[in-house]
């Protein structure tokens, strides 16, 4: 039987390095690698030149998430559309439970906010925010579901915190049906009276935002979670750690053998706290929890990334346009910072970044390839169907073209919000073409058009 199309030509990156090979595919799928496959029938895609990686797996993104009466800048038509423009194939997005309501209700709402308007793959984590004994239950409907992976958070009190005899109930039962329980490790209550604190004072600027969530609330609460999660034996996924302190809490306890995870996020590596010296308003664009760090926390980051202390470089997708208009906007917080929209874009500009760092020497091209698409989707229950481009994988991949570099800019990114946090910055890659399940989804770095294809991923329970 003939191959559908073969990618032909380009230097594939896989998590063992670079091989100079050409992929088949055939009804979606990777059907062979190498060289001189058989090219009749078959259309061609010319990646020379090129470099050929997994399709991108985003392990963090909040589209069409409620904000206020509002919502976020993206949905799930032009978010998805970003992210495959930025060499990403698969999201999986945090379906967000209202408080007393039940967490089918937030499942079966994603679902139908993601179904027909998702332009790649996509499965959902359920972001618990009530969680009496009484609905312990819908934790083994969520599993059965599809849906193996939930979020706590330990910041916002009062709207969306669990307390620790919460998490530590879900925990508890997590481990018995293949679960895996995530946090937002902040001390809310920490930062609630700090926040508190500084608003009396008439501290109303975005840059008191970090100021109020100090690098030790994030240490205190990844140690607490990791506490939690070894007393009651379940795995533990630490989302956006920002710290060097946050990242050490991690790598001591995965040298102690605990099946603790933890992922960052590109604007802890590539920017600062300084963003909030912004003149006027401007640094509300960087407002997002945990904030931006001083410059020594982003090295520390890197070394952990190298040094598999992290296993996953996510983006924390929650965009809110910094003008007023459409949607929920940064000027909410005009006059107090603690109502400045809590969040960033970041997912078209993920892979351009990280790809950036390799072509710098900061990152080898294998540990990119499992920062961004291989450990993501091993974790989360979608390796090697995603995450790798070998005979019966899906078909998901990105060529980048290191030849042609790029300046990240609002005006030509994909994402429906009017500002990018990497405004000007020049990357060495230019994500040219990208692939789902074979068929392509951008061509010459812009989007081809046609209706949204992408698939809900039914994840199975997670495995050790
Ligand atoms: O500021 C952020 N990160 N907003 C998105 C929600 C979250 O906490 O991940
Ligand atoms: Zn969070
Ligand atoms: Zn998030």
């Amino acid at each position: 039987m003939g191959f559908d199309l073969i990618v032909k030509g380009g230097t594939l990156v896989s998590e063992v390095g670079f091989a100079r090979s050409d992929i088949a595919v055939r009804a979606g799928r990777v059907a062979a690698l190498g060289k001189k496959l058989d090219e009749r029938g078959a259309r061609t895609l010319d990646a020379s030149g090129c470099f050929v990686v997994p399709g991108g797996v985003d392990a963090h993104t909040h589209f069409d998430l409620p904000f206020g009466r509002t919502t976020t800048a993206d949905d799930f038509k032009t978010g998805s559309l970003a992210a495959a423009c930025g060499g990403t194939t698969t999201i999986l997005d945090f379906a967000t439970q209202e408080r007393g309501r039940p967490l089918k209700q937030a499942l079966e709402e994603w679902r139908r906010k993601a179904e027909g308007r998702c332009h790649v793959d996509y499965g959902f984590h359920l972001a618990v925010v009530d969680l009496p004994e009484s609905r312990l239950r819908e934790l083994d409907w969520a599993v059965r579901a599809g849906c193996p992976s939930f979020k706590f958070y330990m910041a916002y009190p009062g709207r969306l915190m669990l307390d620790d005899g919460a998490i530590a109930r879900a925990m508890l039962r997590l481990q018995d049906i293949g679960g895996l329980a995530s946090v937002h490790a902040e001390n809310g209550g920490l930062i609630d009276v700090l926040v508190r604190r500084a608003l009396r004072e008439g501290r109303r600027a975005p840059r008191w935002h970090p100021l109020t969530r100090p690098p030790a609330a994030e240490a205190e609460a990844v140690h607490r979670a990791i506490v939690l999660a070894e007393v009651t034996g379940c795995p533990l996924y630490v989302v956006h750690v920002s710290t060097a302190e946050g990242a050490g809490e991690i790598r001591r306890a995965r040298e102690r053998g605990l099946r603790v995870y933890g992922e960052t996020c590109p604007q802890y590596l590539f920017l600062s706290d300084r963003e909030y010296r912004r003149p006027g308003f401007e640094g509300a664009k960087f407002v997002m929890s945990p904030p931006l760090r001083p410059e020594g926390h982003p090295r520390r980051l890197w070394d952990a990334l190298r040094q598999n202390w992290l296993q996953v470089v996510a983006t924390d997708h929650c965009s809110f346009n910094y003008r007023k208009g459409r949607g929920a906007s940064k000027q909410l917080g005009r006059k107090d910072f603690s109502r400045i929209p809590n969040g960033a874009p970041g997912v078209e500009t993920r892979l351009p970044l990280l790809w950036d760092a390799v072509e710098r020497g900061d990152l080898s091209p294998a540990r990119f390839v499992e920062l961004v698409s291989a450990d993501p989707a091993r974790l989360f229950g979608l390796y090697p169907r995603k995450g790798c481009l070998a005979p019966g994988s899906d078909a998901d991949l990105a060529v980048l073209d290191p030849r042609k570099a790029r300046l990240l800019s609002a005006k030509t990114h994909h994402a429906n919000v009017d500002y990018s946090p990497y405004e000007g910055r020049r990357v060495r890659a230019w994500v040219r073409d990208v692939l789902l399940r074979g068929r392509p989804l951008v061509r010459s770095g812009e989007p081809v058009g046609g209706s949204p294809g992408g698939a809900f991923l039914e994840r199975k329970p997670l495995g050790a």
